[in-house]
Formats: structure tokens, C-alpha cells, sequence
């Protein structure tokens, strides 16, 4: 487990160094490991070969030796030599041998290691180290190719050349049992031309059949690695398109809770306009006419005036509801250049309340979008309202002007006159009408500031971010510190002021 492991770590690295395709990885592993094991293969098959041929090489000699050399030794003992004549046969059969069978050298061995017969004549007789026939002595043949030993090769001169040697026990013909051994040298030439040639067919057999398996296992590789990258695109193209779905899932599910936002928001914001309107029109015109109904005095000619003051007032109420419910603007303002808005403004409110106020319009855009004008009219008409009510019968300026920061409209009053009022409506609740001023510039960009100095009086500055694009030019004709008193709803100048209210 380990050693795969190994392996496959082994390969990754090798493959990222080398930087080689998958097939060139897979060709030098797969490769690799064929290698080794068809080199195995043909080195356990070339040895066996090698066995076989040498063994079946010796049983055949050694049959040889037995057949025609035992009926020979038969007479053995343990204390004689073999006879003259004995020996006349024998050189004889290793005569023909020599010539017939290769043979370079042959001896006879007794078991203490007495040399009964050699090619050699001068060992017979002799006694050696019997340590290569031991086995032989057991009743085994035993054959080995090996160079010629100094001993052994200066009795027929062939140096360097390769032998067979052959150790075959020679049995008793009565008993069976080993009485000598005989041992000879063989030219090994033809049996190592014999076991290279089988070494050659074993190894280009087994280079083929590598070469071959291969070559398959690189066809096999390829086709899977094809179906695996078709496999991998497809799951890729799928990935892709399922993330790309979850995207716009995403997408989808972000705009739709945008979009719930946004509903809640303008729903907020259309009630909060609706509340605006009404309070900053009807709420602001009924306050008017109940402080004047509250003051109606005893005089009859100050009566019939009050009466049409009031008429006039909840004409005003009428109107302004007629122009919520057709869509909660003021209508009349959308034709007003933005200097016009703002004397609409304070003359309406002159009208109103038969109070006035100074006016000083500076440079101002031509026009302007309609929410902005709405906010430029209800600004001053709040805070002059404001000024009539929580300031009695002060002193009032109005002054419009237009710079990089936008157009600031500040109304002023001086500090209060009068006492308050004593029939002046209860609160039942908090004003809303500042608040409702800040909410409506914060919607268009701006900012409302409200300063009351106790003896000095109040200034409410409002200001107006405008964007250049919205207007159409500046009308070079409005000069600054200009008065202009406008009477769009009839002048009342007999319209004082509530004190305290
Ligand atoms: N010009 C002013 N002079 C003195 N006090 C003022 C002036 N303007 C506003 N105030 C004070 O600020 C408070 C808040 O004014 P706001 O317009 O929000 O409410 P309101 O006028 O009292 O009621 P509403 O406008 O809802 O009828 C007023 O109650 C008043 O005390
Ligand atoms: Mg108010």
C-alpha cells in the first residue's frame, strides 16, 4: 500500500518536473514496470534454460561414460591399480571419444581419491582432492561449464577455452553401487552456442512481447483518458452552467428583495407625502381658520370680514384636497419659473393671514422640477406659518438665493409679539410640520436648520442641492433685494396677526 503510494507520489512529481503529457507519463511508468517484469521473466526463463541444457548435456555424456567405461572398471579393488590392458581399452574408447564426442580429458576416480586412469598418464596412480566427485559418489551426475584450471589445461594446451565437465558415477553391473566415478572434459563451445542462441530467442520473444503489451496498454490509455476528458468537459460544461444558474438565482432573489424593499419604501414614502400634504395644505389652512373663527370679534363690519376670510379659507382647504386627490401636487406650480413659486408662496400667505413678509429673491434657476418647487414652496409657507403662530405679529423676511451649494431659502422672523393665544387650538400632538420639512429636502438632497434665539427671534435656513442638467438656464432679469408682493388670491390687509397663537 505503501509502496503504491510511493509510486503514484513519485510519478506526480516526476511528471511535473518533466512537464510530459499524460500518455508520455503513463508510456515511461507502465513502460518501466513492463520492462522490469518481462526482464525478470527472461532472466528466471534464460537460467532455467541454461540448467536444463547443461543437465540434459551431462545426462547424456554421462550415459555415455556409464554404457561403454563400467563394463571396464568392474574388476576395481581397493588396493590394485587397473591393469595394462585395462587401461590399452580405455585410452582406446577416449580415442574415439575424442574424436566422436569432443572429449579433451578423461579420469577415473576411486573412492579415496585414487586416480585409477587419466588421459594424463603420469596422475594415474596418483591421489587428488576428491571434492568435485563427492555427489557423483552418491549416484548423481554433475555437469558444469568452466574455464580450464592451470592443473587441468596443461595436459592438452587449450588454454581459455571454455570445458564441459561431467562427473558420472560408474555402478558395479552385480550390485548397483558406485565403485568409481569417472570424470571428462568436453569442448563447451557448442553447448554455450547452443544456450546463447536460446538466450537470443528468449530475449526477442520477450522485447516483442513487451514492445506489443505496450503498445496495447498505450491504446487501452488512450481511449480511457479520451472518454475521461469527455467526461471531465461535460461535467464542466454542467458545473458552469449550474453555477451560472445559481448565479442568477442569486441575482434573482437579491433584485426580488430589492424590489420588497423598495416597495416598503416607496409605500412608506407615499404615506409619508400624503401625510406631508395634508399637513403642510389642509391641516395648515384649517389651523388658520380656526384661530380667525376663535377670534371673532363684536364688530359687525369686522364680522362679515372674518366670515369672508373663513369662506376663503376653506375654499383654500377645498382646493387643496381637490389637488391631492388629483394626484397630490400643486398643480399651479408647475407652470411658475422658481422665483414665481417663491412669491406664490409668501403673497398666499399674505392673503391668508393679512400679514406680509419682506422678500429678497436672488438668482435663481429658470426652472426646476416639480418635487423641487413643491419643497421650495412648502418650505416657506410652513415657516412663515410657523412665524404667524409661534411668533405672533414679528417682523418676517424672506430671501431666496442660488450658489455652488445649492439654493438657499432662509425665512426669518423677529422675536414674538403679543401674549398667547388663549383660544388657540389644544396639541394634541407634537408638530409635524418641521419635521416634514426635513424629511422632503432630505428626499431631494438638502437640509433644514432651525434657530431660535430667545429675544432675537427664530431663522429656519433650508438648503437646496441642484443639479445643473435639471435646469434650463437663469433668468438674468432678477435683480437682488428686490420687494415683490404678488396677490394671486386677493390682497387682505385687514388679516392680523394671532398674537400667541
Ligand atoms: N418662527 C418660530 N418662532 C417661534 N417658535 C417656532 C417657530 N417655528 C417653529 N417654532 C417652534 O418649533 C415647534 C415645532 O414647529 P412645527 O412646525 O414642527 O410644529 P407646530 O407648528 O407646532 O405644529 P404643526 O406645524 O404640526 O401644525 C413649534 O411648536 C414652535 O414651538
Ligand atoms: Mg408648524
Amino acid at each position: 500500500m505503501r509502496l503504491w503510494s510511493d509510486m503514484q507520489s513519485w510519478q506526480k512529481r516526476l511528471g511535473e518536473t518533466l512537464r510530459v503529457s499524460v500518455y508520455a507519463r503513463f508510456l515511461l511508468i507502465s513502460g518501466t514496470i513492463v520492462l522490469g517484469m518481462m526482464t525478470i521473466l527472461a532472466l528466471f526463463v534464460s537460467s532455467h534454460v541454461k540448467a536444463v541444457s547443461i543437465s540434459s548435456t551431462a545426462q547424456t555424456d554421462a550415459f555415455y561414460m556409464t554404457a561403454f567405461v563400467a563394463p571396464l572398471v568392474q574388476d576395481i579393488s581397493d588396493d590394485t591399480l587397473l591393469p595394462a590392458d585395462t587401461i590399452a581399452q580405455l585410452d582406446r574408447l577416449m580415442h574415439i571419444a575424442t574424436v566422436d564426442n569432443d572429449v579433451e580429458m578423461a579420469r577415473i576416480w576411486r573412492r579415496d581419491g585414487t586416480i585409477l586412469y587419466s588421459t594424463d598418464k603420469a596422475s594415474i596412480g596418483t591421489k587428488a582432492d576428491l571434492s568435485g566427485a563427492e555427489i557423483a559418489f552418491r549416484g548423481d551426475v554433475i555437469g558444469h561449464v568452466e574455464h580450464v584450471s592451470d592443473d587441468v589445461g596443461r595436459h592438452f594446451g587449450a588454454r581459455g577455452m571454455p570445458l564441459f565437465e561431467v562427473y558420472a558415477p560408474l555402478h558395479s553391473l552385480e550390485t548397483g553401487a558406485v565403485i568409481a566415478v569417472g570424470e571428462f572434459y568436453k569442448n563447451a563451445q557448442p553447448l554455450l552456442d547452443q544456450i546463447s542462441s536460446a538466450n537470443t530467442t528468449i530475449w526477442s520473444t520477450t522485447a516483442s512481447v513487451s514492445v506489443m503489451m505496450m503498445g496495447m496498454l498505450f491504446l487501452l490509455a488512450r481511449r480511457s483518458n479520451r472518454i475521461i476528458v469527455e467526461q471531465r468537459d461535460r461535467l464542466k460544461r454542467r458545473a458552469a452552467k449550474a453555477s451560472a444558474l445559481a448565479r442568477q438565482n442569486e441575482k434573482l432573489r437579491g433584485q426580488s428583495d430589492l424590489a420588497k424593499l423598495q416597495a416598503i419604501k416607496a409605500n412608506e414614502d407615499l404615506l409619508t407625502d400624503i401625510g406631508s400634504t395634508l399637513h403642510d395644505g389642509p391641516i395648515q389652512s384649517l389651523a388658520l381658520l380656526v384661530l380667525k373663527l376663535s377670534t371673532v370679534g363684536t364688530d359687525k363690519r369686522r364680522i362679515v370680514e372674518d366670515c369672508a376670510d373663513s369662506v376663503r379659507l376653506a375654499s383654500g382647504v377645498v382646493h387643496d384636497l381637490r389637488d391631492m386627490a388629483t394626484g397630490l401636487v400643486l398643480p399651479e406650480l408647475e407652470d411658475l419659473a422658481v422665483d414665481e413659486v417663491v412669491r406664490l408662496a409668501v403673497d398666499r400667505h399674505e392673503t391668508l393671514t393679512g400679514t406680509g413678509a419682506t422678500l429678497d429673491i436672488g438668482p435663481l434657476p429658470a426652472q426646476l422640477p416639480s418635487a423641487y418647487k413643491i419643497c421650495i414652496f412648502r418650505v416657506i409657507q410652513e415657516s412663515l406659518n410657523n412665524a404667524f403662530q409661534h411668533a405672533g405679529g414679528a417682523e418676517r423676511q424672506v430671501s431666496a438665493d442660488w450658489s455652488d451649494e445649492g439654493i438657499s431659502i432662509v425665512i426669518s422672523n423677529g422675536p414674538a409679539r403679543g401674549v398667547p393665544r388663549e383660544h388657540a387650538p389644544p396639541r394634541q400632538a407634537p408638530g409635524l410640520g418641521v419635521t416634514g420639512l426635513r424629511r422632503r429636502l432630505r428626499a431631494l438632497g438638502g437640509s433644514l436648520s432651525v434657530a431660535t434665539v430667545p429675544g432675537s427671534g427664530t431663522v429656519v435656513t433650508a438648503t437646496l442641492p441642484v443639479d445643473p442638467r435639471m435646469m434650463e438656464s437663469v433668468p438674468a432679469h432678477f435683480g437682488r433685494n428686490t420687494e415683490v408682493r404678488v396677490q394671486p388670491l386677493g390682497r387682505q390687509d385687514n388679516l392680523d396677526p394671532v398674537p400667541g397663537a
